[in-house]
This record gives structure tokens, C-alpha cells and sequence, in this order.
């Protein structure tokens, strides 16, 4: 397989990552052949588009991604490896280490040199071929964790498949890559998952003051328990670490609380660290960039409101940066925050005003 020569791709595992991935590649012209052991699986995915099923004359794909849960992905790469030995072979499980230790220990190191190892940095809450989406991985980072053995050209193919889906390609080891996703990914899960699992015991009145606050730190648990079974499992050591970081943060300001002394050293250093490592974060808006400033519109929960909104905001010629929803409890309003950049934030509120909206800052 030399660049720019992906014509078909075998996709093993016709899941949210599976399917997504052959929607992509439907888009962007290339043959997606599809296998699942799960046949409704199976005919959800071709229904959506993303490819058809692999039936026994099909040509050798050039490239095959294993896309099951991680503690399947070993032998099934292992098998694929040996049914195309004219095809990279790529995986994308969540945790790399115990994966690529296990392959490297069972596979001759010919066919490592096809294997490349990678894990896409896009998912869903939801699991399976009816929450795909093709552009799941349009413009976010894709990991290689390519091993000693991985041959260049099959790196140079990996990135090319890549390219192909609108993904952006890293390439790091696969402890690093671990280490990395136990902090960034796993630990958050955790952490999400435990905070909403202490809302069991809430009364229905005190959840119903909730806010945004409590939506945005709970929004990842409701995940799918059985695949972050597989990943906390296979990522033990490093997720154990990340645990203990966030637990001695906590314990640290609830040890000052059970004294009775004045919390609020203690409060204002964790808030303070808090904000510093969130302005670690890369992206837009990641950090309290001062360039932007928030223009807060309240709105009724009605058709045509947004778009009579953005309308006003186009005609002012402001460029919006980003978009928050809050709905008010208990009334059929919203409010809606545009972020906009600083220097235009005052010259928008008018505008609003100007134009008969309910501007709230
Ligand atoms: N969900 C995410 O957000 C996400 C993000 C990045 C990577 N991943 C990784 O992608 C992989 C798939 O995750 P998913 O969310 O798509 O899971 P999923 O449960 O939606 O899909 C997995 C699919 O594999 C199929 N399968 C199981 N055993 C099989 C076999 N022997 N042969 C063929 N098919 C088989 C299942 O029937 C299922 O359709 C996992 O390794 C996961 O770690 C997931």
C-alpha cells in the first residue's frame, strides 16, 4: 500500500465509532466494507449509509480498522492481520498499552510492521451504529501509537485514512498516550459519573433549583457503562494516579472543614489552582480569555426567536465567538449568552437594545 492509495477499507465493529467512521469514509468516496458479529448492528449501520456488508468475493481492503470493545481488540486484530496480508491493520481502542504488549507478544514482527495502533479523540455518550455521525472526527486529533515494529509506510497510510475522515493525526507511545487519556479523558469520566451518583439520595425540590453548573459537570455521566468498564480495567495504574489527585484536592479542604477553622484559604488556593489548570486547556475559550466578553439576551421559548436574534447580531455586524443556552425555571424564557470579542461587547448590547431585544448585561 503506498500514499494516497486507500481505495477500500474492512471496518470490524459497525458501532458509534465504526459506523461514524464509515459514513466518513462513504463521504469521501471510499469503498467501506462492514462486519459485525452482531447482525442488527450490522444492517443499522448499512442502513445509515456507512458502507455495505463484507460478502465472500469482495477484493482484499487495503487498510482494515478494528473498531470493538477494547478487551475484544487484541485477537481480533491478530485475526486480522493474518486474513489480509496486504492490508494495514489499525485499532482504536480507548487504552493502548495492554493492547499493543499483548500483540507484540503473539505476533511475528513482520506483521507488527502492518499494525498501527490509535485511538480517535472524538466520542459520544451514547454507543452504537443509531448515534454515529460522520463527521465524528472532523477536525479533532486522532492518536498513532505506532510500536518499534510499525513500518513507516503503514504510519504514511494510517495519516492518509486520516486525512480522508477531516482528523488531525498525533503521534505519541502508548504508555504516554495512556498516562495522557487517564487525565484528560478517564479520570473526568470518574469524577463526572461519582459527583452525579451522590444526586441519588437529592429530593426532587432541591435538584429542581439545579443550573448549568451542575448540568455541565454531569454531562458525561451518562456514558455507556460497559465500555468504560473495559478502559478503567485495562487502564488501572494510571487512572488509580489520576484518582488520587483529584481525592487529595478534596480531602485536603474537607480536613480543613471538619476543624472548624476559616475554610477560606483553603477554598480560594483550590479555586485558584482550579482556574489556573483549566486556563491549561487548549481551544478557544479553555482559559477566562479576557479578549471575550459575554452579551446576555433573554428570549421566549418560541419559534423564530434564535434566528430573529441572530439576524440582529448579523446586521450589527458582530462575529460570534461562541453560543450558551440557560432556560429559566419554571418560565417559557431563555437566556441566551453570545460570546463576543471584548472590544465589540458594548457596541452589540446597544445594537440589541436598539433593535427591541431584552439585553441582561
Ligand atoms: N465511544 C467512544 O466515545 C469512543 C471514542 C474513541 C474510541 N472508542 C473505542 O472504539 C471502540 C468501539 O467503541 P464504540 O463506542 O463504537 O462501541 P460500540 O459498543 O458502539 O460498538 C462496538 C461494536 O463491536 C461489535 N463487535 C463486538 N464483538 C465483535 C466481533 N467479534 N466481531 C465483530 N464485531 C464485534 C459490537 O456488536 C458493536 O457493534 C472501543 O474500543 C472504544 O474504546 C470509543
Amino acid at each position: 500500500v503506498t500514499t494516497g492509495s486507500i481505495r477500500s477499507v474492512r471496518i470490524v465493529g459497525t458501532g458509534l465509532v465504526g459506523t461514524s467512521l464509515g459514513l466518513a469514509l462513504r463521504a469521501a468516496g471510499v469503498d467501506s466494507q462492514l462486519l459485525d458479529s452482531d447482525p442488527d448492528r450490522l444492517s443499522t449501520a448499512v442502513g445509515r449509509g456507512a458502507g455495505r456488508a463484507v460478502t465472500q468475493g469482495d477484493p482484499p481492503p487495503d487498510v482494515v480498522v478494528v473498531c470493538v470493545p477494547p478487551s475484544l481488540t487484541a485477537d481480533l486484530v491478530d485475526e486480522q492481520l493474518r486474513a489480509h496480508p496486504g492490508a494495514i491493520v489499525m485499532d482504536v481502542a480507548s487504552v493502548k498499552g495492554p493492547i499493543v504488549a499483548d500483540l507484540l507478544s503473539r505476533v511475528g514482527v513482520e506483521d507488527l510492521g502492518r499494525f498501527v495502533p490509535s485511538h480517535p479523540m472524538s466520542g459520544r455518550e451514547v454507543s452504537g451504529p443509531e448515534g454515529a455521525l460522520a463527521d465524528l472526527f472532523r477536525d479533532r486529533v486522532w492518536v498513532l501509537t505506532p510500536t518499534e515494529h510499525t513500518a513507516a509506510m503503514s504510519v504514511e497510510t494510517a495519516e492518509e485514512l486520516l486525512g480522508l475522515v477531516g482528523a488531525v493525526s498525533r503521534t505519541v507511545s502508548p504508555a504516554q498516550h495512556d498516562d495522557a487519556v487517564a487525565v484528560v479523558s478517564h479520570v473526568p469520566q470518574l469524577v463526572s459519573s461519582a459527583l452525579a451518583a451522590a444526586l441519588a439520595d437529592t429530593s426532587d425540590q432541591a435538584l429542581d433549583l439545579a443550573g448549568p453548573g451542575l448540568r455541565d459537570t454531569t454531562r458525561i455521566a451518562g456514558s455507556d457503562a460497559g465500555l468504560w468498564v473495559d478502559v478503567v480495567r485495562a487502564n488501572a495504574p494510571a487512572v488509580r494516579q489520576g484518582l488520587a489527585a483529584v481525592r487529595a484536592n478534596l480531602d485536603r479542604l474537607e480536613e480543613v472543614l471538619a476543624t472548624g477553622d476559616d475554610p477560606g484559604p483553603a477554598v480560594r488556593d483550590l479555586l485558584v489552582r482550579g482556574a489556573a489548570g483549566r486556563s491549561r486547556i487548549p481551544g478557544r475559550h479553555g482559559g477566562d480569555d479576557p479578549q471575550y466578553a459575554g452579551v446576555v439576551v433573554q428570549l421566549l421559548d418560541a419559534p423564530g426567536q434564535l434566528a430573529g436574534l441572530f439576524a440582529a447580531v448579523g446586521m450589527a455586524d458582530v462575529n460570534v465567538l461562541d453560543v450558551r443556552m440557560e432556560h429559566a425555571l419554571g418560565r417559557p424564557t431563555g437566556l441566551i449568552e453570545l460570546l463576543v470579542s471584548a472590544d465589540q461587547s458594548l457596541a452589540l448590547g446597544t445594537a440589541l437594545r436598539d433593535a427591541g431585544f431584552d439585553v441582561r448585561s
